[in-house]
């Protein structure tokens, strides 16, 4: 894997890789055993058009702690796309650091990056997808229900937004069930139609009733109606979901068995209330951990060679 733009890209077989490296490096962290410093002398630049918490502090945190360095570049100053192209950015930065990860708006953003770089380049979050957020949720459900989560079901409440369009690769991949219920007009992109198309048919499905969604579900996941770029069409969003909030009732649905995933920013008792995201059936709290633990496998692996 030399780039990590989206979860359809990888192989289930790189995909698993880099959550077992994810998870040895997350046991060895919590034994308080030191890692070998396997980035030792390498840098990551971070591009960021959007604002983040866990994806900055992940990144740049997962670096340090192996041995690692990493900038962070605002959108401000260096204008991807605007002061100078993403291919330029990607020729200089190639000769400086050993990894580039990028936040973008267009997707096209991390695709320029990556054809004209000699590093990795990974997508941090685009507006069509969030592979890293996937992988960390990949390893929140291994936590829940093992590592073969064949057959487990993914029902995500809510937009099919790039969360969702990463998650329903990934559970293809994986050999999961994914079932996306949304209002019409806020289904999956054909971005991701076109992955399907690649070998993963079976696994996604849109339906309208959230209640027929999470009957068969051993996890629920929501995430904002109003993904960051779409904040004028506000107003037209929180009405469309009205019906489609992750509340007791929705749950009450649900296999007792069911966990609940957001992968934040969330925005509480819109999308999700506060007695289900803060109720024992949420993991919101380690699935967010999780990006740290993921990010470092990722990082070992396109990086460290691991
Ligand atoms: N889930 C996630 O990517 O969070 P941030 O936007 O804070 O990085
Ligand atoms: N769908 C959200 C995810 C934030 C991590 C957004 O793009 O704003």
């Amino acid at each position: 894997m030399r780039h990590f733009l989206s979860i359809a890209q990888a192989t289930g077989e790189q995909l698993r890789h880099v959550l077992d490296v994810a998870l040895e490096l997350r046991g060895q962290r919590r034994r308080g055993v030191a890692h070998r410093p396997v980035l030792a002398g390498r840098t990551l630049a971070m591009i960021f058009e959007k604002p983040s918490l866990r994806t900055r502090v992940s990144f740049e945190q997962g670096m340090f702690e192996l041995g690692g360095h990493a900038i962070r570049l605002g959108h401000e100053e260096v204008g991807l796309g605007v002061r100078e192209s993403p291919a330029d950015i990607a020729r200089v930065l190639s000769g400086m650091v050993h990894g580039i990860m990028a936040r973008v708006y267009e997707h096209r953003k991390v695709v320029e990056l990556a054809g004209a770089s000699d590093v990795p380049v990974i997508n941090a979050l685009s507006d069509e997808s969030h592979p890293c957020q996937a992988l960390a949720d990949a390893m929140t459900l291994m936590d829940e229900f093992g590592r073969d989560l064949t057959g487990r079901t993914l029902a995500f409440i809510g937009d099919g937004n790039n969360v969702a369009r990463s998650l329903a690769t990934l559970c293809g991949k994986l050999g999961m069930r994914f079932v996306l219920a949304c209002p019409q007009g806020y289904e999956l992109s054909p971005m991701l139609a076109d992955d399907l198309q690649q070998g993963l048919p079976a696994t996604a499905r849109v339906v309208r009733d959230p209640i027929e969604a999470v009957r068969e579900a051993d996890a629920i996941y929501t995430d904002t109606w109003v993904s960051m770029g779409q904040e004028e069409q506000a107003v037209k969003r929180r009405a469309a979901f009205k019906g489609y909030q992750v509340n007791a009732s929705l749950l009450a649905a649900a296999p007792a068995w069911a966990v609940v995933l957001h992968c934040m920013p969330a925005h509480r008792n819109v999308e999700i209330t506060d007695e289900v995201m803060d109720g024992p059936r949420s993991r919101v709290v380690p699935q967010a951990h999780n990006r740290l633990h993921a990010q470092k496998g990722l990082l070992a692996a396109l990086l460290g060679g691991v």
